[in-house]
């Protein structure tokens, strides 16, 4: 029997029964018990008198699942994305998802001490999941640079970097190679936005001036290419500097290539997907009647082709994580402030309540994903990346018990009308999911009950990370 020493007899008790427990390398039939936060003992037919019973017979249990890229709070394009941290979270919790990465994307003129107080506040007390940051670095100098030193000591060990948005959170290639220079010191991952920039303030002017304005345009000032060449970019920088570099929302074929041409010079580099690009792609952003600019975010949505590449990725572990980059605009208030100009619809498309869904029942279900690379990529990656594991991304004594029991026999309907997320529409209105988290828990207490959030705002935690990229 495995057991981790003496647990409070005061601490809340939980016990996860005859679930099929499904881990990133394990799969077995077992009782889960937490007392307290952690999970303490993992065994056949455990008793526990007294304790909270989840009956799981049927359905699997999986390791609270990690959304490494999101943005709750975010001042960008002229607007401020929708959700709260009281709603994201219990949205992110719905969905199964125990652990939000939030990027920190202060304004240029913005300090990161200024930033990281700002990010801090908009989340202190108001989250019903645990969360961390990414710390972007949107200028760099020497007042910064102390500034970093010390978030870095705060826990916060991964910056976050733009090579797109000119004038906005772009930093130029003097502030590139002194970030990853810091970040090599530090042993923290740079997180990068990889298009480049001025390929896009350009091919901008021109369809513009072109009278080329609907949302469809998106994608042509953005073509593969620019990502290719802003990952290519990264790519030298980091062989340069030694530092570990995690491209976030890659989109395609080319992009990709460039990654793996890095790998294979010796370059520490891991890859991020989003779900949007397994599931959706660039004909959804031509919707006609304006419907398109739901579809707009950067990169945009590829070629349907590029879905077949981005799902190899995974299985073949050359892409190691699927992430949401959470961007919640309203369609009718914001997305519509670029009706005569795609360069101002807002950027994103809000899906952190139904990555795990869209994930099982497009990847699980249909074949194209076995159920453990579909926890190491939802869940399992992110917490090795990104400092977490094993509190977070694993089902063993002493990890957090944040644990999702999953019904893969559930059937539903995607619809704005039901989502928890707070946007006036959905991507993927109408699309039937296959599963979904019947039970969540947050560090042992129930947070999701068939469906429905049960759990407490103001409970999450922002977790402290160790910098791990020496
Ligand atoms: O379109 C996107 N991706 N919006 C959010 C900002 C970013 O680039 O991550
Ligand atoms: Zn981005
Ligand atoms: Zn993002």
């Amino acid at each position: 029997m495995l057991e981790l020493g003496y647990w409070s007899f005061a601490a809340v008790s939980l016990l996860i029964k005859g679930g099929e427990i499904v881990t990133g390398d394990a799969r077995y039939v077992a009782d889960i018990f937490c007392a307290g936060e952690t999970i303490t003992r993992i065994d056949r037919d455990l008793d526990a008198p007294g304790a909270e019973v989840i009956d799981a017979s049927g359905k699997y249990v999986f390791p609270g699942f990690i959304d490494p890229h999101t943005h709750i709070y975010l001042p960008f394009m002229g607007a401020f994305a929708k959700d709260t941290y009281e709603t994201a979270s219990k949205a992110a919790l719905v969905g199964g998802t125990t652990t939000i990465f939030e990027m920190i994307c202060p304004s240029r003129e913005m300090s990161a001490a200024e930033g990281f107080r700002l990010w801090n506040e908009q989340a202190a007390g108001k989250s019903a999941c645990d969360y961390t940051y990414h710390m972007g670095v949107t200028r760099f100098d020497q007042a910064n640079a102390e500034q970093l030193r010390e978030i870095v000591k705060a826990g916060i060990s991964s910056f976050k970097i733009f090579l797109a948005y000119k004038g906005a959170f772009g930093i130029d290639d003097t502030e590139l190679y002194h970030t990853l220079r810091l970040a090599k010191e530090l042993g923290v991952v740079v997180t990068a936005h990889c298009e480049n920039e001025t390929l896009v303030a350009e091919r901008q002017k021109e369809l513009l001036g072109a009278g080329l304005t609907g949302p469809e345009q998106h994608h042509e000032s953005r073509p593969p290419i620019v990502e290719a060449e802003g990952v290519h970019h990264l790519m030298t920088f980091a062989e340069m500097t030694g530092a570990h570099v995690y491209i976030v929302h890659l989109s395609c074929d080319e992009a990709l290539r460039e990654a793996l041409a890095g790998r294979h010079r010796g370059v520490n580099v891991t890859v991020e997907t989003l779900i949007q690009y397994l599931v959706l792609d660039k004909t959804d952003a031509e919707r006609p009647d304006f419907e398109g600019a739901k579809y707009v975010m950067s990169p945009p949505l590829r070629d349907k082709r590029n879905q077949e590449v981005m799902w190899n990725g995974l299985r073949s572990g050359e892409v190691q994580t699927v992430a949401t980059d959470h961007a919640p605009f309203d369609f009718k208030t914001q997305k519509v402030m670029g009706r005569d100009d795609f360069t101002k619809i807002p950027n994103g498309i809000p899906s952190l309540e139904e990555r795990v869904n869209l994930l099982f029942t497009h990847g699980v279900k249909s074949g194209k994903l076995d159920l453990h690379t579909f926890v190491n990529v939802a869940s399992t990656n992110a917490a090795k990346i990104f400092g977490l594991f094993p509190r977070k991304g694993a089902i063993q004594i002493g990890a957090d018990a944040d644990l999702v029991v999953y019904d893969p026999t559930y059937r539903g309907t995607i619809s704005a009308k039901t989502q928890m997320m707070n946007v006036d529409y959905s991507a993927f209105e109408g699309w039937e999911i296959e599963g979904r988290p019947s039970a969540v828990t947050v560090r042992g207490e129930v947070a999701v009950r068939d469906g429905k959030f049960v759990g407490t705002v103001g409970r999450g935690r922002m977790l402290e990370r160790e910098p791990t990229h020496f």
